[in-house]
């Protein structure tokens, strides 16, 4: 049981480990580890240092003091010197390699935390100071990395979406909804599943557009799809039932997420509504870091801000509250007559 005194929306520990707090060995040694997929090779039954560093190119002596720092953390067992084993730990780790391996997302991730006192100074993102170009140009350079990212966003990464969210009056009279910044669609095609009478439209970039092909084939619901592969700050298809913005406002500063809802106000109809998830937060929840304020300058608003924000991109608040696993922001146009 998780013991210690009371905070402002947290439980403080009473043992609070300033040197484990502070640690960047461990961090750095899993993810050196996962980049060269130790835990597979030894799971392939490479399991002595010299083949280890035979097959990853790497030296030796180095990489046995990376793994023995591990061993000393529980992520594999070392049973004779220079021979290693792989333990629940390790093999966890190498389930996760995908997410945590230095030439993919994670690398991008790893580095830009490197980039906090830049956005703690300024309160914009530092990325361009490591990578050289914006998050989106960067992904965009590098096609690779960009279909990582996509992964992570995806069920591999964050787990099988929430389609079972509510909304005013009920899904029965929903039959159209543009997932903006959709990703690979696995949300989209997780709501047409539950929901057999919705067509929906996915709008995302073009490359990511173009992978999110596959998810809807796999589904089968590619008949009941449309994709989009253009910018939410451009006119958005216009007069569907729902607009979704969900994980996508959080990673916007103020002037682009007005923007987006603009494009969203622009779009919709009478009747059409726009529901959000991520980016806004009730007004008594605690703040909270997240990598998608060092990437990209993100915000996360109180409800109160964003009221005001979704009023001068000419939408109001309707309804918002903490549903199953997030907080749901629903706006419609104003002015809109509501049912
Ligand atoms: C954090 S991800 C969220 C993806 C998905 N909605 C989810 O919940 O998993 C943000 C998405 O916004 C997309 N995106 C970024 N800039 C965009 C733009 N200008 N126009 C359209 N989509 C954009 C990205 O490609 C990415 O798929």
């Amino acid at each position: 049981m998780l013991s210690g005194r009371p905070g402002y929306g947290v439980i403080v520990p009473d043992d609070v480990d300033l040197d484990a707090l502070s640690d960047l060995q461990t961090p750095w040694c899993v993810r050196v580890a996962a980049t060269l997929r130790i835990a597979d090779h030894v799971a392939l039954g490479i399991t002595d240092i010299e083949g280890l560093a035979a097959t990853t190119g790497s030296d030796a002596n180095a990489l046995h003091n990376v793994l023995g720092h591990l061993v000393a953390k529980g992520v594999f067992e070392e049973p004779t010197p220079g021979r290693f084993v792989l333990n629940d730990a390790a093999r966890r780790l190498s389930d996760a390699t995908q997410f945590l391996r230095l030439d993919g997302i994670g690398g991008r991730f790893a580095h830009a935390w490197a980039t906090l006192p830049t956005y703690v100074r300024t309160g914009k993102p530092g990325y361009h100071e490591v990578f050289g170009a914006s998050y989106w140009d960067d992904l965009a350079a590098h096609p690779e990395i960009a279909a990582d990212f996509d992964a992570l966003m995806g069920p591999a990464g964050h787990g099988t979406p929430d389609a079972e969210f509510e909304i005013t009056g009920g899904w029965e009279s929903v039959r159209t909804v543009v997932d903006l910044g959709g990703g690979t669609g696995a949300l989209l095609a997780a709501i047409l599943r539950v929901r057999p009478q919705v067509s929906g439209t996915l709008v995302d970039l073009p490359g990511t557009v173009a992978r999110a092909a596959q998810t809807f084939r796999a589904a089968k619901m590619s008949e009941r799809v449309t994709t989009v592969g253009q910018s939410f700050f451009d006119p958005l298809p216009p007069g569907a039932d729902v607009y979704l913005l969900h994980s996508v406002l959080n990673d916007w500063p103020e002037e682009e997420t007005i923007a987006i809802l603009r494009r969203c106000a622009d779009a919709t109809g009478p009747t059409s509504r726009v529901v959000i998830s991520g980016g806004v937060a009730a007004d008594e929840a605690p703040r909270r870091l997240g990598i998608d304020m060092l990437l990209l300058g993100g915000e996360t608003n109180s409800l109160s801000e964003f009221r005001e924000i979704a009023g001068q991109a000419g939408l109001e608040v309707v309804s918002a509250r903490q549903q199953r696993r997030s907080f749901v922001v629903e706006c419609r146009p104003r002015n809109a007559s509501h049912p």
